[in-house]
């Protein structure tokens, strides 16, 4: 990090290449950078203690969610300054309503990508390992085992697993609305929006077809692994598609 993104960042400074905001912004992505290394710490000590096998599922989720948020700021930015103007188009109904869905989608992807941390950190997916059924029913039979509800969330396997797969539906469902709205006749969005939600359309599509072949493979490593970086990915197309519907902010 300090040879991509301190040394660069340093030398843009001293030639004045960059405006002080940004300077200021890439500064705060190393430190949260830095923090993010703090994390992984903090999540790795949990696997090295006494009768334990793995890290804790919290610390994972924690680290994987910091991760993937500083990811999203510093693509963001990276889209901010490829494209600083948004897409000339009206602000039509069309072009209200794509925007409030993606926002709706994001919020579920995101939740879903938490929900698969859970999956990964408690090794639920080597349980029922079938689809869509699990064990035979639709919802396990011992979904709501522990007391309160919520505890089953974060340490019962088979509603986990279930949430994962009920969330990746969900998200898969408000894409679809997504593509549906955007790309209605009369929707009025400009071609690079159009066709940042037809990627989006595939990206969910490949993702949700991952999740299903590794959990029928039983997770052998290199699923896992695909499947955990075609999330990110699919998180960044969601970010592209909210970057070009984006409000222009008035000149000056
Ligand atoms: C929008 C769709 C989906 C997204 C964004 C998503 C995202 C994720 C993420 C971020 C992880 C955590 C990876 C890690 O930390 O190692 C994960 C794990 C997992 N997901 Fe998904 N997922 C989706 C759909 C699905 C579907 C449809 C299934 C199966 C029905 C599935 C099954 C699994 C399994 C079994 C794991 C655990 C893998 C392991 O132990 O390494 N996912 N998912």
């Amino acid at each position: 990090m300090g040879l991509v993104l301190l040394l660069p960042l340093l030398w843009f400074v001293v030639r004045g290449m960059i405006t002080r905001r940004l300077a200021v912004r890439l500064f705060v992505f190393f430190i949260l950078g830095a923090l993010q290394g703090g994390i992984g710490w903090f999540m790795v000590a949990s696997g090295f203690r006494a009768n334990s096998t793995a890290v804790e599922p919290v610390r994972l989720v924690l680290h994987l969610s910091a991760a993937l948020l500083l990811y999203g700021a510093i693509l963001w930015t990276a889209f901010s300054i490829r494209w600083p103007q948004p897409e000339p188009t009206a602000q039509t109904p069309g072009v209200r309503l794509t925007r409030r869905l993606a926002c709706i989608s994001i919020g579920v992807l995101c939740t879903t990508i938490i929900a698969g941390g859970f999956t990964a950190g408690t090794h639920a997916g080597f349980l029922f390992n079938t689809f869509p059924l699990m064990d035979g029913h639709l919802v396990p039979a011992d979904y709501a085992q522990l007391s309160p509800l919520w505890m089953n969330w974060v340490v019962n396997k088979a509603a986990i697993q279930f949430d994962h797969r009920l969330l990746a539906t969900l998200t898969a469902l408000s894409i679809g609305a997504v593509l549906l709205a955007g790309l209605r006749k009369g929707a009025g969005l400009g071609p690079q929006a159009q066709n940042g939600i037809i990627l989006l359309g595939w990206a969910v599509l490949i993702q949700y077809a991952l999740g299903v072949t590794t959990l029928l493979l039983v997770v052998p490593v290199w699923a896992g692994a695909v499947h955990q970086t075609f999330a990110a990915v699919l998180l960044g197309v969601m970010l592209y598609v909210l970057h070009t519907l984006r409000r222009g902010r008035p000149q000056g």
